[in-house]
């Protein structure tokens, strides 16, 4: 039996649809991950989760009890909030212990709880000092330390957005990583980075309009995306988006946009159709040696050592990426032959989005 079962959540804001039916199962102990735009209702997702918000349709159940009727407290669930929301006046300690406090614990049992928390995030040298004094990330651990106190079977984080450069992003989510191994809990979380995602999560939802588009083991989104908008969001850099036509053939078809003209071998259909044709930028292979579905000029190279990142213009001025081994060294506005992996192109229907191929 899942854990945690959403059931055809859905929640209203004034003219904002900002849940529309959410069903969600969470297995005991998985890394749910939950990622879409800005305002596409992940924060809403998990205020209804933790208790804070009533959804104003569908249900909540936990370990098969419903939960909706519960408040936040019996819930058993910790969250770390995207505004971190600590006493920013009191010391690091106090934060920490507050919900302990609350639960009438004795002295001596919260101090040894709040010292093995503190040792084990790495901020027993800061208990003492004030909030409003922290940096960013150390803020994110005492935030977090707050949540392990109560010692809850679900985490929910929601990243904060602007506090934490990239760097500290990382280390958090290494951090947070290493914590679901040691508590073996459920967590789900909310970040904006989809690395972050794929390298973190056993199964990922994609949100957008407080929709779920897609859930699913990362590397299977990736491969497998249900449409041009999971496509183009899911994936860094992300995949290359060219509209063109797409045009019957004995055998297949022949999409031609943008200057390329590339055999889709297994997508046959009678008639002519405006299409959008996505490839990975991994997919693009660039040099003068191959057979070419058409022409790019070098606009920009990144070295990153163990690949390289080339920005292509194409005709009618369409940009794409694509990334190569190290040895692939074209000249800044050298005109190269380009390909894409015949068996790695996606077709989406142009306006509707959904995908068509393969
Ligand atoms: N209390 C509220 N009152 C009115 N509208 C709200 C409220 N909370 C959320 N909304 C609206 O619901 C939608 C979803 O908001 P939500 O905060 O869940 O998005 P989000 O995915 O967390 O976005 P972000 O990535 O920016 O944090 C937005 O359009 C938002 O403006
Ligand atoms: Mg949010």
């Amino acid at each position: 039996m899942p854990a945690l079962v959403l059931n055809n959540i859905s929640k209203r804001y004034g003219d904002v649809q900002a849940l529309d039916g959410i069903n969600l199962q969470i297995q005991d102990g998985e890394f749910c991950v939950i990622v879409g735009p800005s305002g596409s209702g992940k924060t809403t997702l998990l205020n209804i989760i933790a208790g804070f918000t009533k959804p104003d349709d569908g249900e909540v159940t936990v370990d098969g009890k419903p939960y909706n009727q519960l408040s936040p407290r019996d819930r058993n669930i910790g969250m770390v909030f995207q505004d971190i929301g600590l006493f920013s006046h009191l010391t690091v300690r106090k934060n920490i212990s507050f919900g302990l406090e609350i639960k009438k614990s004795s002295k001596k049992d919260i101090d040894k709880r709040v010292e093995e928390i503190a040792d084990r995030l790495k901020i027993r040298k800061l208990l003492d000092k004030k909030v409003r004094l922290l940096s960013g990330g150390e803020a994110q651990r005492v935030a977090i330390g707050r949540t392990l106190i109560t010692n809850p079977s679900f985490f929910l984080f929601d990243e904060p957005l602007g506090n934490l450069d990239a760097n500290l992003r990382v280390e958090m989510l290494t951090e947070i990583k290493r914590l679901h191994l040691h508590l073996k809990k459920t967590f789900i979380y909310v970040t904006h980075d989809q690395e972050q995602a794929l390298s973190a999560a056993s199964r990922v939802m994609i949100m957008k309009d407080g929709k779920a588009l897609q859930k699913g083991p990362p590397r299977e989104i990736y491969n497998n995306p249900i449409g041009k908008f999971v496509a183009e969001f899911f994936g860094v850099p992300s995949m290359n988006l060219i509209d063109g036509t797409i045009i019957p053939e004995e055998d297949g078809s022949l999409f031609q946009g943008a200057g390329l003209n590339v055999k889709v071998k297994g997508y046959s259909q009678s008639k002519k159709a405006e299409v959008t044709l996505g490839v990975r930028p991994t997919d693009v292979v660039v040099g003068n040696q191959i057979t070419e579905d058409g022409f790019g000029t070098i606009n920009s190279l990144e070295l990153l050592g163990d690949k390289n990142q080339i920005y292509l213009t194409l005709e009618q001025e369409k940009s794409i990426i694509a990334v190569t081994s190290p040895e692939v060294r074209p000249e800044l506005e050298e005109r190269v032959k380009i390909k894409l992996k015949e068996n790695r192109i996606f077709l989406f229907d142009r306006d509707q989005g959904g995908r068509l191929y393969p």
